[in-house]
């Protein structure tokens, strides 16, 4: 048979394993990988999120168990995000010298100093009422939480934070952390902004995990319209003016135009955050039996890799790191 001019033959590219290898345009790496955790207040406390399969809450003094496992996958980076037992209108537990994430810090850059910590900056999982400011006429004030963000991001970087996470969505948050941490000498320590972040039903299962839901009304008035595109190129054009090391956007999964669309329009590093909701949709299925979970998770975070993410933010980084690791 003599060659066929009139069609490209796109499946010698994919004609073995190691042919698809070698023209592989995307890779997934245990590097590429932030693992969040949950530190709660109590003692001897490691207890599985419900609707989270393989997610669990940690007291501090069982904290050394997780990070023994993290360290020895290799993942190197871990965010935090602490559950306090009390909380307040101000969320008093979230800037406290002894909070949760502050207390967590201090014990992992103690034990494995080379393990980055990003700290989780918001208000939510510290407040009585659940949002993630302080409350003034039933509405979040965005200036008033400003400050007690700053302060927050200032105790966090005190205790050895690595880096900085604001995830509160209050206009001016970079600004006014970046501006308190070089105050107070932390002119090195990054900010990973939470730029790009949906009000989404995605979270449901994290606010399980950090007991933050808001006990009235919702987060619409500060996280963004899943409707919204130019508002996304908005958020992260003003978080990168104000100072912004890292952009996140968040959730990953149904958002990954926003990726690419955030790629392309800045030069810092973009992070996906695969948030809980993600996590526990693929748990359910695969512990039903019905979908491979290996081969589902591996597709979908090499999906955002794709669409321009640098970094992935996901509750299956330790399970990633082990089949990586095989
Ligand atoms: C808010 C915050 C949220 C998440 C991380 N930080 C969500 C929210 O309740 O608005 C969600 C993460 C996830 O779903 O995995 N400070």
């Amino acid at each position: 048979m003599t060659t066929n001019q009139d069609f490209k033959r796109h499946r010698r590219l994919r004609s073995s394993g190691s042919m698809r290898s070698l023209t592989r345009e995307n890779h997934v790496r245990t590097e590429d990988l932030i693992y969040p955790m949950f530190i709660i207040e109590g003692e001897n406390i490691k207890q599985e999120v419900p609707s989270m399969p393989g997610v669990f809450q940690v007291s501090l003094d069982r904290l050394n168990e997780e990070l023994k496992e993290i360290n020895e996958l290799g993942i190197k980076a871990i965010l935090l995000f602490g559950v306090p037992k009390e909380k307040d209108e101000q969320g008093t537990g979230a800037f406290i010298e002894d909070g949760m994430v502050q207390e967590a810090t201090r014990a992992i850059k103690k034990e494995y100093p080379e393990i980055l910590v990003v700290a989780d900056t918001c208000l939510c999982e510290y407040t009585s009422h659940g949002h993630c400011g302080v409350i003034h006429n039933g509405d979040v004030d965005n200036d008033a939480s400003l400050k007690l963000l700053a302060k927050t991001a200032v105790s966090q970087a005190q205790a050895g934070a690595d880096i900085i996470a604001p995830s509160n969505m209050m206009d001016g948050f970079v600004t006014f952390i970046r501006q308190a941490l070089d105050e107070a000498g932390y002119t090195n320590i990054p900010i990973m902004s939470y730029a790009v972040k949906y009000a989404s039903a995605f979270y449901g299962p994290f606010r399980d995990a950090a007991d933050s839901t808001p006990q009235f009304g919702d987060r619409k008035t500060y996280q963004m319209d899943p409707a919204n595109r130019l508002e996304a190129l908005r958020e992260a054009e003003s978080d990168m003016e104000e100072g912004a090391d890292f952009l996140i956007v968040k959730p990953a999964m149904t958002y990954l135009d926003i990726v690419r669309d955030v790629k392309n329009k800045s030069n810092a590093p973009v992070v996906a955050y695969n948030v809980s909701g993600e996590y526990s949709m693929v748990k359910a299925a695969a512990l039903n039996g019905w979908i491979n979970e290996q081969e589902l998770v591996m597709e979908k975070l090499t999906a955002m890799k794709r669409a321009g993410a640098d970094l992935i933010i996901t509750y299956f980084a330790k399970d990633v790191a082990k089949w990586l690791n095989q």
